[in-house]
């Protein structure tokens, strides 16, 4: 293989001998021959309680339905499964605290247990097939239960990452109209307590849909319990309404599993809806090609369930197959740069799974943080999030991977709800290139007028074929989603990213087309950030940009229009700062100001970021002729 790029990393032979997938071109040319048939080869591995009629119906497209007629439940092929054979005796997940001498292990056995605890709980409080229940947890046990026990009895799950605001977690819950919401007293971040039940409790005050808070005791803070809406879980867990059987219910395969919020280039976010059928085939296969899923693999995926990376290939995606999970509640800095490597080597990781934001943060304490571990367990480690640089890949592969190991890096997103771009390992990889579309996929770089681009070219990356996981529409707003994903190139799914393709059909990601920004691999919206900043007493109209950044890969700067008789200042921009994470999450916290007198502006009143981003860095500010007031 040739690239005018940089190097090319063949997998070395024990990799490919092990590999399930040895001759990936093989597997590729036959998946893309006939896609269906390739799905439902990958379906058949799974049980449904009835089979489907039809792989994909594509009738209604953009309204995509997969396995259609088929009865199923994620549930069923995460856990029942498994407890049938050898592998309801096989660690599920194994948890490892902040605090690494609390360690909680399950098995598939124990898993069920608990998860069936959890599922009379919600029955017993009126949960039922379709209700949204908003999930509000930290990385501990619960959340797993907490996920499970509502697809189980065919409710909707509604994850909001625990470090979001009162107020952003109190605007998803009025969105989804949930009743119920399970949370913690608080959660540990570097040994100090994040209020979560606090936050809830200022959430709910404006959200009355809410009957129930289910709190889980993880830090033992003290809480305040209102008598009639807060239940402490372990004190539920104790009545007879939480033993016994809870049986899972056999949905529709199109049947909602779970929303998940997202930003979007608006200020509200988009709650993306993902089913029990298509998304469990999809986790499933991608984790088991792209990662060689074996039985006794230890997998450690280090997002936050909060988050879809956490949702398919925290939780799901390695239940489906039959894997042992791993979750550390901290964060790889505390206490030390070597906590991670420290884990790995204790409880044998074989797989890793990161973000090229923690890497390149790790990076820069040196080796010798990572080498004083025996890290040889490590077979395979990943990546995903954000592009990651060619540099970042190499001391991974290097000096965490010790040489031996295959970086598969994945492209993918919340709507995607599996791999789109990425690599197996016994395919080549190329540092920084995604890798190929997955099998049964195809990916095209377009411009603006829809035509391809020649080999090389940055242009507008879309998806041409539908797939399983495939979000199935953007709940309550079909109109919004058809806009947003389908309209400007009908047939294909606009992805929001640029890319390049090179002459070996590797995918080069460069970054989001719209208004979103990915800061250390968190997708945020400017218009989030935007509204937060101006509900400070201070600001009239705020602009917010994403420019790039040697460890977070993008850090915000805003333009901020302050109020008459205003003054900028340091003190100022510390106080902005806490502002927007107070209002919308301590990961959206700006890093840069500057204060003009006005924003660039269109004649239609459109913020020119282009002219905002050239000017914050220095550079020629082009083409002013469509500014108002040129
Ligand atoms: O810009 C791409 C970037 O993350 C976006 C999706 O963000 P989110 O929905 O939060 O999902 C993140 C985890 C799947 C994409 O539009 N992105 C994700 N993975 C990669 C990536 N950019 C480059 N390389 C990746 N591997």
């Amino acid at each position: 293989m040739t690239t005018d790029h940089q190097d090319v990393f063949e997998p070395p032979a024990e990799i490919v001998d092990r590999a399930r997938v040895k001759d990936w071109r093989a597997v590729e040319a036959r998946a893309a021959a006939d896609p269906q048939a390739y799905w439902a080869d990958q379906a058949s591995e799974l049980e449904w309680s009835k089979p489907w009629d039809k792989v994909l119906d594509d009738s209604a497209a953009p309204f995509y339905k997969w396995f259609t007629g088929a009865r199923t439940n994620i549930v069923t092929n995460a856990v029942d499964r498994h407890l049938s054979s050898a592998t309801r005796n096989k660690l599920a997940l194994i948890w490892v605290g902040e605090d690494t001498s609390k360690v909680r292990t399950f098995s598939y056995f124990s898993l069920n247990r608990e998860v069936e605890q959890m599922a009379n709980i919600l029955l017993s409080m009126g949960v039922g097939k379709g209700d949204v229940v908003t999930i509000y947890l930290p990385r501990i046990p619960e959340i797993f239960f907490a996920m499970l026990a509502c697809a189980k009895i065919g409710a909707v799950h509604s994850v909001i990452f625990a470090g979001y605001s009162a107020d952003a977690l109190s605007t998803r819950i009025d969105d989804s109209e949930s009743k119920l919401v399970i949370t913690a007293d608080g959660s540990w971040v570097n040994g100090k307590v994040f209020p979560l039940k606090k936050i809830v409790d200022d959430a709910v005050r404006y959200s009355p849909s809410v009957e129930n808070v289910v709190v889980v005791r993880n830090t033992g803070t003290e809480v305040t319990m209102d008598t009639v809406r807060d239940h402490w879980y372990h004190e539920l867990a104790r009545l007879p309404i939480a033993k016994g059987h809870c049986p899972t219910v056999q949905l529709d395969a199109e049947d909602p599993l779970f929303i998940l919020y997202t930003s979007g280039s608006t200020g509200k976010p988009k709650a993306i809806l993902h089913t029990h059928g298509g998304y469990q085939v999809g986790t499933y296969t991608t984790l088991k090609d792209s990662f060689d899923m074996k039985p006794e693999d230890r997998w450690w995926c280090t997002a936050d369930p909060g988050w879809i990376t956490g949702h398919s290939y925290l939780v799901y995606g390695p239940l489906l197959n039959g894997a042992t999970a791993f979750m550390f509640e901290g964060n790889p800095t505390y206490p030390y740069p070597d906590i991670w490597w420290q884990l790995v080597e204790h409880y044998g990781i074989t797989s890793f799974y990161t973000a090229p934001t923690a890497i390149r943060t790790l990076m820069r304490f040196g080796d010798a943080w990572v080498t004083k571990h025996d890290l040889s367990t490590l077979r395979l480690l990943g990546s995903v999030g954000e592009p990651i640089n060619p540099e970042a890949w190499r001391w991974f592969h290097r000096v965490v991977g010790g040489g031996r190991c295959p970086i598969i890096d994945t492209w993918w997103q919340t709507e995607t709800g599996m791999f789109q771009i990425t690599t197996v390992p016994s395919m080549p990889q190329k540092p920084g290139s995604a890798g190929r579309p997955v099998f049964g996929q195809q990916a095209a770089i377009l411009d603006e007028a829809g035509h391809e681009v020649p080999v090389g070219t940055e242009g507008f990356l879309v998806l041409k074929n539908p797939w399983p996981a495939m979000m199935r529409t953007l709940f309550k707003d079909p109109d919004r989603y058809r806009q947003a994903y389908w309209e400007k190139y009908p047939g294909v799914y606009l992805t929001g990213d640029s890319a390049r393709i090179d002459e070996d059909g590797y995918i080069w990601v460069i970054g989001r087309t719209d208004d979103v920004i990915k800061v250390s691999g968190h997708r945020l919206g400017t218009a989030e950030v935007e509204s937060a900043l101006v509900s400070h007493p201070a600001v009239v109209e705020a602009a917010a940009i994403g420019l790039p950044h040697e460890v977070k890969g993008n850090a915000i700067h805003c333009s901020v229009i302050l109020a008459n008789g205003v003054q900028p200042s340091r003190e100022l921009e510390e106080d902005l700062r806490n502002h927007v994470a107070e209002t919308l999450s301590p990961i959206a916290k700006p890093d840069s100001f500057d204060f003009p007198e006005k924003l660039p502006k269109t004649r239609s009143g459109k913020i020119m970021r282009r002219i905002l981003r050239a000017r914050a860095l220095g550079q020629d500010e082009g083409d002013l002729s469509t500014l108002e007031n040129s």
